[in-house]
């Protein structure tokens, strides 16, 4: 059985309104000129404001988007917040959850990000559930036991209808903007023992079907060797995702 081959681009806070439509026209350019596989599915993650101009763009093209977070609330009285419905109502897919920079600079806590998850649950959205170690985690040897935390406190409460429409991303955050790149063993070691956690609690079918990727300073370089690990199912793309050349060669790379 083979699992969803999957590469997305986490755009983050950057470019001007001109530079995203460029960078999305050269990315549809790019994947159309280099022919990626139908087989693997790309996701452009812009900032808000250009999602739904990225998304036009994206009419009748084999690229999908989403958002980089959603509100935990529904709707009402929250200035400055987006809805997952709102997203979605626009034609956005997917929505990070739990990103390590949320969690770091603006406090995400578990059950903020359970309401969050929920809240994309409810939509015909897909949540990419994101987790990861700090250095300090990876040098005192407690990697797993901070991952599994991570994804037992929020994905472990899902309802198993729910946890089947999910995607998760192991991105340590030792890895993320840093140029240092988990290696292709230890990548797969953590995979490994987060899709066992997945079926200790929702069974092997589901944890077999679940999507999980990689993420930390992927670039077209490093991307094949990571992608050839049996529980590395594609890549959550930051810094390389910002140019077109290299975020199509990272699609290439399965
Ligand atoms: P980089 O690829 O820039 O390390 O970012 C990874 C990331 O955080 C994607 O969500």
């Amino acid at each position: 059985m083979s699992r969803r081959k999957i590469v997305a681009g986490n755009w983050k806070m950057n470019l001007e309104a001109q530079a995203a439509g460029q960078l999305a026209d050269d990315i549809i350019a790019n994947a159309e000129k280099e022919k990626v596989s139908d087989d693997v599915e790309l996701i452009l993650i812009p900032p808000f404001p250009y999602l739904d101009f990225v998304g036009s763009k994206l009419k009748g093209v084999n690229i999908r988007y989403g958002a980089q977070d959603c509100s935990a609330h529904e709707e009402g009285a929250f200035t400055g917040e987006v809805s997952a419905t709102m997203i979605c109502s626009i034609g956005a897919k997917f929505i990070l959850v739990g990103h390590s920079e949320r969690r770091k600079y603006f406090n995400e806590s578990a059950e903020l990000l359970i309401e969050k998850m929920n809240k994309v649950l409810a939509t015909i959205g897909t949540p990419i559930f994101c987790c990861g170690e700090s250095i300090e985690d990876r040098k005192s040897n407690n990697h797993f036991s901070v991952v599994e935390s991570q994804i037992s406190d929020v994905v472990l409460e899902l309802k198993k209808s729910d946890a089947e429409k999910i995607i998760i991303a192991y991105e340590p955050v030792w890895a993320i903007g840093t140029g240092e790149t988990a290696s292709p063993e230890q990548a797969q070691e953590m995979h490994a023992f987060i899709r066992d956690l997945i079926e200790k609690k929702f069974g092997k079918v589901l944890a077999k079907n679940l999507p999980i990727l990689y993420g930390g300073s992927v670039n077209e370089k490093n991307a094949a060797d990571l992608f050839k690990q049996d529980d590395v199912d594609g890549g959550l793309v930051g810094g390389a995702s910002l140019k077109a050349a290299s975020f199509i060669a990272i699609a290439k790379s399965f």
